[in-house]
């Protein structure tokens, strides 16, 4: 028997607690011996629970206890999450979690304790929540070099995105009702605002290329700017408007990393990818593309995750993992101002064409029927982002409203 701790008890927690109790046979079966949830972590009373008799409220209750040889954070956040992860690897306690935050801020470091203590430190659910991601990564595809991660993130802005594309369901609306079903973070600016993917697009980025990419080095822009007009523009290009999180190497040695909602050309395999379901493409340079698609919030999802870490845990008491990278100090990522691709524009004025062909060179109207008058959308050719906002600047002084500007994505 394998005792082990659960610290939170919110959606993912009792999620991880329900398929421990639900799964117990199935789970033995594959292990050979049971995983025992021997304490939960919470501040709350849960006096109908099944496992009523395992709660604390107190955090040394799991750490002193020296039968306790996997604990599960899924508090979320940083306080105290931080502090309590640490110190269980610092007991020779594996842990697994969920918590993007923690790993996008602390991951190196946390990897570092786990590698000295000789304990497991694993967070599959941390990134695509039920969708395999972190240790098809760290295993399956370790003989390649991977050129390029991009992918649907986050399951709350896709699930708006979607709801506004079929729908036609205002963007407000859309996250209430993502709220509702349970996938939004306890604090939605961190999905609509794009940090949630942008924490997950480091992890991978850190995971691909071994050094620790810190989220406040990356461009980060959300999906609060998208309109339903931006929308219907994106129909007549033949693409739908996804936040996407990518990271690509370039020849000379640096990452091209950022979050933003781009145009994706219908017959891209990310462009079918809706409501809370998330897709990941990993470009290796012996496999190709990979995509991985699936449900990337929830409670059971992202709780499977989370309980195939246990199991591994527990198979591997006495192996570490190899699951490993360094700190990194971001001088390895591009600028965002050098990244390049084509944009998408959307103005209120006069002869925007011509306008725009003299400072762009080519650019293609986007013709849509019920446009509204006096505006004009239309697409530049590839230019480096710090050109492009100066070009943006210069349309504005030529008495130009410039409504929206959306990347297209190269996927
Ligand atoms: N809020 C997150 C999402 C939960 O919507 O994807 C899963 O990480």
């Amino acid at each position: 028997m394998v005792s082990v701790a659960i610290m939170g008890h919110g959606v993912v927690g009792s999620g991880v607690a329900e398929i421990l109790t639900t799964h117990k046979k199935k789970l033995f079966a594959g292990l050979g011996e049971e995983i025992y949830v021997k304490k939960i972590l919470d501040l709350r009373e849960f006096p109908d629970s099944p496992l009523a008799d395992r709660f604390t409220k107190n955090f040394d209750d799991i750490l002193n206890d020296i039968e306790i040889r996997v604990v599960v954070e899924v508090m979320g956040g940083l306080k105290p999450a931080y502090d309590y992860v640490k110190r269980c690897l610092k007991a020779g306690k594996n842990v697994v979690t969920s918590n993007k935050e923690l790993v996008a801020a602390h991951g190196a470091e946390l990897l570092s304790i786990a590698k000295e203590e000789n304990v497991n430190f694993l967070f599959e659910a941390s990134v695509g929540g039920g969708i395999p991601i972190i240790r098809p990564m760290s295993q399956c595809l370790v003989a390649n070099n991977v050129d390029e991660v991009a992918g649907i993130l986050n399951g709350t802005t896709n699930f708006i995105l979607t709801k506004m594309i079929a729908d036609g369901m205002q963007f407000d609306d859309a996250l209430k009702l993502a709220q509702d079903l349970g996938f939004a973070e306890r604090n939605p600016a961190a999905d609509i605002e794009g940090h949630d993917a942008c924490r997950k697009i480091c992890i991978l980025a850190s995971l691909a290329y071994g050094k620790h990419i810190y989220p406040d080095s990356v461009h980060t822009e959300g999906i609060t700017k998208i309109t339903l007009e931006d929308v219907k523009y994106a129909e007549a290009f033949g693409c739908v408007i996804k936040l996407i999180g990518k990271v690509k190497k370039l020849d000379d040695g640096r990452i091209d990393i950022m979050v933003a909602p781009m145009f994706v050309p219908e017959e891209s395999q990310l462009a079918n990818i809706d409501y809370e379901f998330n897709g990941i493409m990993v470009r290796g340079d012996c496999t190709g593309d990979v995509v991985f698609y699936g449900k990337g919030a929830g409670k059971l999802p992202t709780a499977s995750a989370v309980v195939a870490d246990v199991v591994d845990c527990c198979k591997h008491l006495k192996t570490r993992k190899f699951l490993y990278w360094t700190d990194g100090d971001g001088k390895n990522i591009l600028p965002i101002n050098e990244s390049v691709s084509a944009m998408y524009v959307r103005v209120l004025g006069s002869d925007i064409m011509a306008k725009a062909a003299e400072l762009f060179g080519t650019v293609t109207k986007i013709e849509m029927a019920d446009a509204e008058s006096g505006e004009t959308a239309f697409v530049t050719s590839e230019v480096a982002y710090g050109e492009f906002t100066d070009k943006i600047k210069a349309l504005e002084s030529m008495d130009v409203e410039v409504k929206s500007t959306i990347r297209i994505g190269d996927l």
